[in-house]
């Protein structure tokens, strides 16, 4: 492992490779301690640019041999990179030989160990501690790969492509060669040697050709395979039909493993996948998990076009491809899910990420924009601004140009760039370039800003209405801050969905721009492009309110300041499903910060009749009603408030908050228990998933009322109905309303729970994961929360040497549950420190994320302040640290 202080990488000095790898012949003898790797590449000088020495990356290798031509040559290792002077100067052959130990990489990139196989991971630089290489994404080659291992302990060899020759050795070896015809970056390389079996499906694209489907798994989780199946055949299926993208392979497989850094990884052909996102059965897998499957899987199955077809030419260019395929995975998912407001309800979940995850990244130390400007560690811009905001500048280029025309901009694109490595600039360009005249291709270098620019920008909107002159004058304004180093922020081009409501009855009106002949519909998308704006509507008979930023057409803060009584016009007729969760939301924050404020820490009558309105509607989606139904969370409040967070007083408000809801609702939460269950058996589908979502946020209603009043029907209730589920969502739900009830029953059923699932790692996963992001009790029995996590760090099943195991327990803890993270006394940071220092010995990656839990604590009021910066400043003083972990906690307190 390499430590000390990494240097900057930065976009601005990315220059081209000095040669080319154009073929690569790779044969590997694999043992776990001991792996043999044969590398011959086919190189050429890079003509454009004047002649200069090879210098190919590794780490940790053990370099055996090195031919040119066939020829031993002279050679110099220096800071890890092989160097090699006085090439030819045509194409030539470098052979390169060297071993490594893939039992000891516990670090989880290159090649490793796990549950008696191997398997790879390569993005973003782990090629080259498989051998030497020029590691990066602009090198694109053919692979040609050849496994060797022991025929009985890993029966199944797999590489990227097609499998060209496969057949026996002596000493009960064997073999197997692939071949990838597609040029692709080492990055995308991958290899599997295992004990596996798979489920297979043979499908037919619309061109005729045929194509073999593989799902490979350990053998006694082929029942949970059909979930991950079905959302790849239809992911095949979405791809072609909505953007004509089809699958380019004969076979596309997708293998799981249990210790993976990450969710899954896109390697041409041979997509590997941690376990979470592969294996579901009803009995094991929450509806979450099945959603969860079908997102990741389509979003692996779609880098196969952006990504890998196309792919980034460095790194600093990552949202190229994550951005475009979260937004692709996004709108799968949403298509998917099927009706207006299930399609809503989707896009809710997703902007309840980015403001949970993205929003604190954008204003703590870690802010980058979409296209980072440096790095030191690249593994840190894995980030949700790369993905999440990325995916919201792809989302608003197709509100700017529209479905079709944004299907035009993605052929254009691969018109263009098919086979190449390019930039953020050649797919926004391309995406204009496609549509002539649009607001995008107007105002192009403008909108691009997004790409540049960190920070959430703020809009703030006021609206007048003048009922002699009939008119609503709208006025818009944004601000942000800028990036460090830049003397001032430009202006964001913002698309700004809206409509306006009457008043009296909340119909929609129509709407005319005053240089506008007649109206155009009661729904458009304004664009505010400068620093203030103003809007001017005429023909508006009645007093309107105004529906902003509908379905969050762009990602800013909205400061619209709607009265109460527009908050709750909006909640009960906005057609736009996600502004009626929005009001909702609106009108709970307003409330705990009034309280935080010093306000009442009482609900008034108008809101919990609004909320029971919600409740009781009869036609409204019980997934929409169950997401209106939940408070803002801890976090979302802590970022609106914005300084001085003390987390303690926001959990016992909060808290205080749902148990008034619970209350006050209590026959409405009997009735939805009793009344909105799905009906049938089992299926993951979003319809169904939003009933038991509902009911199970009754049932957690109820417990949380009966526990705080000493009534034990409906922890009763609920323990049995934790006994007797026939799915985990169900099962799960129970467990999860006793558990955070802290109901006397929470202990025998998470006995039970466990004693169930013993042998389901990913289900115990869930075990921890429930327990530490438990609510901390309010009074007495504060602190218990984490005192239980520290108790299960010493669990005979707790381990940090595996990322999932490591992640059930610590992240809920740090990153969703303040109250118990955040201590007076400091355990809680303590505890942090004492983790990231122990993981980050071993695996950087997974150390470097634990490590950003604490990146807001600028944010917290004393005590608690001092005592964070403290636990950081401990961890940055050690003399052994990764790069990764340094450059956060170096970040953190600058
Ligand atoms: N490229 C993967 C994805 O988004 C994520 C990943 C990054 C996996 C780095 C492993 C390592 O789909
Ligand atoms: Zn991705």
């Amino acid at each position: 492992m390499r430590e000390g202080t990494a240097p900057i990488i930065r976009r601005e000095d990315y220059q081209a490779p000095a040669y080319w790898i154009r073929t690569v012949d790779l044969s590997f003898d694999l043992d776990p301690a001991k792996t043999l790797v044969i590398n011959k590449m086919t190189i050429e000088r890079n003509a454009e640019l004047p002649v200069q020495s090879l210098r190919l990356d590794g780490e940790d290798l053990n370099l055996t041999r090195v031919m040119v031509n066939g020829e031993p040559a002279t050679f110099r290792v220096e800071n890890d990179q092989l160097v090699l002077d006085a090439l030819p100067d045509g194409p030539f052959t470098l052979e390169v030989r060297n071993t490594i130990a893939p039992e000891k990489n516990l670090q989880l990139s290159g090649l490793y160990t796990s549950g008696g196989g191997f398997f790879t991971q390569c993005e973003a630089q782990g090629f080259r501690r498989i051998s030497y290489f020029l590691d990066r994404p602009d090198v694109m080659a053919v692979y040609t790969v050849t496994l060797r291992a022991d025929a009985e302990k890993y029966p199944v060899l797999l590489g990227n492509g097609n499998l060209v020759a496969q057949g026996e050795l002596d000493g009960g070896r064997h073999f197997a060669k692939w071949h990838d015809p597609f040029p692709k970056p080492s990055y995308l390389f991958a290899l599997v040697a295992a004990k596996l079996v798979s489920r297979e499906q043979k499908i037919v694209s619309r061109s005729g050709k045929e194509h073999l489907l593989q799902v490979y798994v350990r053998a006694g989780d082929l029942d949970k395979t059909e979930h991950a199946m079905n959302s790849l055949i239809a992911s095949v299926v979405w791809d072609e039909a909505r953007f004509g993208l089809p699958l380019d392979l004969e076979r596309f497989m997708i293998v799981a493993v249990s210790d993976f850094n990450m969710g899954a990884m896109e390697n041409k052909g041979l997509n590997i996948f941690n376990t979470k996102f592969v294996l579901a059965s009803p009995a094991t897998a929450t509806d979450a998990d099945f959603a969860n499957i079908e997102s990741v899987v389509a979003h692996e199955y779609f880098h196969n076009w952006t990504g890998n077809r196309v792919t980034c030419r460095d790194w600093f260019q990552l949202s190229l491809k994550e951005g475009l395929t979260v937004y692709r995975d996004q709108e799968f998912s949403q298509d998917m899910a099927g009706e207006a407001s299930a399609r809503a309800v989707k896009r809710i979940e997703d902007v309840r990420q980015l403001r949970q995850f993205q929003f604190p990244e954008d204003a703590g130390p870690m802010a980058h924009p979409v296209r980072p400007e440096q790095y030191q560690a690249i593994d840190n811009f894995y980030t949700a601004t790369v993905y999440e905001k990325g995916a919201e500048v792809v989302r608003m280029m197709a509100t700017l140009v529209g479905r079709r025309g944004f299907a035009k901009g993605m052929t254009l694109y691969f018109q263009r760039h098919d086979g190449q490595a390019v930039t953020c600039d050649d797919f926004a360009q391309a995406i204009a370039d496609a549509n002539p005249g649009s607001e995008l291709a107007e105002r192009l270098d403008a909108f691009k800003r997004w790409y540049s620019q960190a920070g959430t920008p703020q809009v703030t909107a006021r609206g007048a209405y003048d009922a002699a002159a009939r008119t609503y004058t709208l006025e818009l304004a944004q601000t942000g801050t800028p990036n460090p180093g830049q003397p001032h922020r430009l202006p964001s081009v913002i698309p700004f969905a809206m409509g306006l409501l009457a008043s009296d009855d909340g119909s929609a009106l129509p709407l005319q721009l005053a240089d506008e002949p007649g109206d155009t519909g009661t729904h458009r998308v304004l664009v505010l492009a400068e620093a203030e704006q103003r809007f001017v509507f005429v023909n508006v008979d009645r007093e309107p309110v105004p529906s902003l930023l509908r379905g969050y057409s762009a990602p800013v803060h909205l400061d619209a300041a709607l009265a109460d009584t527009a908050l709750l016009t909006l909640l009960q007729h906005d057609s736009d499903a996600f502004n009626r969760w929005e009001a909702g939301q609106q009108l709970a924050l307003n409330r705990l910060l009034a309280a935080l404020r010093g306000g009442s820490t009482q609900l008034d009558a108008a809101f919990i009749d609004a909320m029971r309105g919600v409740l009781r509607h009869p036609t409204l989606d019980a997934a929409l009603k169950e997401l209106v139904l939940t408070l803002p969370s801890e976090t979302v409040v802590a970022e609106e408030l914005g300084a001085e967070v003390d987390p303690a007083r926001i959990h016992a408000l909060r808290e205080g908050f749902r148990l008034q809801l619970a209350q006050a609702l209590r026959d409405d939460w009997v009735w939805a228990f009793e009344t909105q269950a799905p009906i049938g058996g089992y299926s993951p589908d979003a319809r169904a998933a939003g009933q038991r979502a509902l009911v199970n946020l009754a049932l957690s209603m109820l417990v949380l009322d009966a526990t705080a009043s000493g009534d034990t029907v409906w922890p009763g209730r609920a323990y049995q109905r934790f006994k007797d589920a026939t799915s985990m969502s169900e099962r799960f739900g129970a467990l999860t309303a006793l558990v955070n009830a802290h109901a006397e029953l929470a202990a025998p059923a998470l006995e039970r729970f466990h004693a169930l699932f013993a042998d389901e790692a990913l289900v115990i996963d869930k075990w921890f994961a429930l327990q530490a992001g438990a609510p901390e009790p309010l009074g007495e029995g504060a602190g218990a929360v984490f005192e239980r996590v520290r108790t299960l760090a010493q669990h005979p099943d707790f381990t940090l040497r595996n990322p999932n195991r490591a992640r059930s327990l610590l992240m809920p803890l740090t990153l969703m549950n303040p109250a118990a993270f955040h201590r007076a006394d400091a355990a809680g940071y303590v505890f942090w420190a004492d983790k990231v220092v122990e993981v980050d010995a071993f695996n950087p990656q997974l150390a470097s994320r634990l490590a950003r839990s604490l990146d807001r604590w600028r944010l917290l009021a004393e005590p608690y302040r001092s005592a964070a910066r403290e636990a950081i400043a401990r961890v940055a003083a050690r003399a052994e640290l990764s790069d990764d972990t340094r450059e956060i906690v170096t970040r953190s307190l600058q």
